[in-house]
């Protein structure tokens, strides 16, 4: 069975519930990065420059929210197409960002952990089952799948 209008029901949800406090989220889901691969801290601009995770900071908010988001859409798709497709241009972008900052394919992992996790603290542990957990893991590891492709492209 592909990915029902359940699961899509599911992560577009609980993006909803992130949305309404991305500086929080944001800032957990980057403490969450660094508590599982403390190395990771020197790939981002942001992060390299200070000893504290920034408050507020622009750059952080807009990673933690590409990533989000873009999980949320890729949800949407799975649904619709039954596949993850990244326009052209955006996935370019993705490639070359993520190999000249030295991303490596172990990291997407470390950051699908950290997502789970930021989602399971949003919509509290009552709420958050197997089912959402999946539903956002098979939406992620799709949408990095394509991006890590791409990435084998751009050395
Ligand atoms: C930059 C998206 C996974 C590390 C970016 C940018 C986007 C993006 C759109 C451009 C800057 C921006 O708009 O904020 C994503 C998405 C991911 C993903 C959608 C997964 C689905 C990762 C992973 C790592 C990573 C796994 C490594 C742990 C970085 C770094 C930059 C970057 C270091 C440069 C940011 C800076 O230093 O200012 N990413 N990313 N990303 N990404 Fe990712």
């Amino acid at each position: 069975m592909g990915f029902t209008e359940k699961q899509e029901g599911l992560v577009k949800e609980s993006w909803e519930v992130l949305k309404q406090d991305i500086p929080h989220f944001s800032l957990r889901f980057f403490s969450l990065i660094l508590e599982i691969a403390p190395g990771a801290k020197n790939m981002f601009s942001f992060l390299r420059e200070s000893e504290e995770i920034p408050q507020n900071n622009p750059k952080l908010k807009a990673h933690a929210v590409k990533v989000f988001k873009m999980t949320c859409e890729s949800a949407i798709q799975l649904r619709e197409k039954g596949e993850v497709v990244v326009g052209d241009t955006t996935l370019k972008y993705l490639g070359t960002v993520h190999v000249k900052s030295g991303v490596k394919d172990p990291h997407f992992e470390v950051v699908k952990e950290a997502l789970l996790r930021t989602v399971e603290e949003a919509i509290g542990e009552e709420k958050w089952n197997e089912e959402m957990k999946n539903a956002w893991g098979e939406a992620y590891d799709q949408l990095a799948e394509a991006i890590k492709a791409e990435m084998r492209n751009h050395h």
